[in-house]
């Protein structure tokens, strides 16, 4: 017994197999397009949606001995692409016709919380810090399906920040991990950029303005930039968008009892925030989850672990409403 999943959100083309009764990852294989979108310095949809046409039935026919024993199929059907969601959803509702079978359709950020279950027990609650490229948002995560935002972001998120600096900087795309590897070998006291939302109140995230800091030093530095004023930029920027995240969930910590806290997302990959994240945890005594490194990026296992909690609990959706509307507000 066991459910398909797949994911095509942005620039990944995955599929898994997940076993519903023991949760383990039976079969998964993800094929990244990071390398194509590179020379762009960022995802264009409409290629990633050709790309995801041609990788996705490749993986699938690797998966075929598995289908005789599908239960379910799983798809990502919002927020994301529109473009690249359908060609996911148009595979997963081709599977269910053929082989007669239910589709559980999956919210992308639903399935980058239970990027923390992969192959383990379900853990609720948990507040839980997201930081994609499309989003940054701390959540109250009650329960299956009981997902309260206790913060946002204003503007951009904070995995796009970290794009958009790389791309400054001539880095290419994606630029997380190339910010943080430079980050590695700079001074990141060299640059005093201001911590966003510092006096205010208000318990979001902005970091447009942290973005156009960077910007301006840039600028500043004109055509002299060595290489090792590009790692202290890198540096010096990692550590302000960090202590933006961890200023505000000091306030979150302070009004709320947590017990649990877990950081999820393509950008919870970063090791200088696990670690400032995990200072913070220590100092408030709760306990800090994290996913694998592997499944912090997007992937078609989080999204089949999602589905065996749905497929326990009997939630599957109907075929008119898989295609989610583009206007949807998540
Ligand atoms: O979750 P994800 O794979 O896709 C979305 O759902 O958006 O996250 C991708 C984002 C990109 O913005 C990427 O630059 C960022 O996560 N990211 C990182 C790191 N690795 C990936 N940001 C900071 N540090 C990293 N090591
Ligand atoms: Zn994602």
């Amino acid at each position: 017994m066991m459910i398909l999943s797949i994911e095509s959100s942005c620039d990944d083309s995955s599929i898994a197999i997940t076993e519903i009764a023991t949760k383990k990852l039976i079969y998964h294989k993800k094929i990244s397009q990071e390398l194509d979108h590179a020379e762009y310095g960022g995802v264009v949809p409409e290629l990633a949606a050709r790309l995801h046409a041609t990788a996705l039935p490749k993986i699938l026919e690797e998966t075929k001995n598995y289908h005789k024993g599908l239960k379910a199929i799983a798809v990502t059907n919002q927020p994301g692409l529109s473009v690249t969601l359908v060609e996911g959803v148009a595979m997963a509702q081709a599977l269910a016709i053929s082989l007669s079978l239910p589709v559980i359709a999956v919210n992308h950020l639903h399935g980058h919380i239970y990027s923390l279950f992969i192959e383990k027990e379900t853990l609720f609650p948990q507040t839980i810090l997201l930081v994609s490229g499309g989003h940054t948002q701390v959540i109250d995560a009650k329960g299956f399906e009981e997902f309260e935002i206790l913060a946002s972001t204003m503007d951009d998120s904070f995995g796009e920040s970290f794009d958009k600096v790389a791309k400054m900087l001539g880095l290419g795309y994606p630029g997380g991990p190339v910010v943080e590897s430079y980050a590695k070998k700079g001074d990141r006291d060299r640059f005093s950029f201001t911590i966003p939302l510092l006096h205010s109140p208000k318990i979001a995230y902005s970091y447009s303005g942290l973005k156009n800091q960077v910007r301006l030093q840039i600028e500043a530095l004109g055509e002299e930039m060595s290489e090792q004023d590009r790692y202290d930029i890198c540096a010096s920027f990692q550590k302000t968008a960090s202590a933006h995240l961890i200023h505000k969930l000091k306030k979150i910590f302070k009004q709320r009892s947590i017990k649990d806290f877990a950081i999820v997302g393509g950008a919870s990959a970063n090791l200088y925030l696990r670690s400032e994240i995990e200072k913070l945890c220590q100092q408030n005594g709760a306990n800090l989850h994290l996913a694998a490194l592997k499944f912090c990026s997007d992937n078609a296992a989080m999204i089949g672990r999602y589905a065996v909690d749905a497929y326990q609990k009997e939630c599957f959706t109907p075929f008119d409403k898989i295609v989610s509307s583009p206007r949807v507000k998540i």
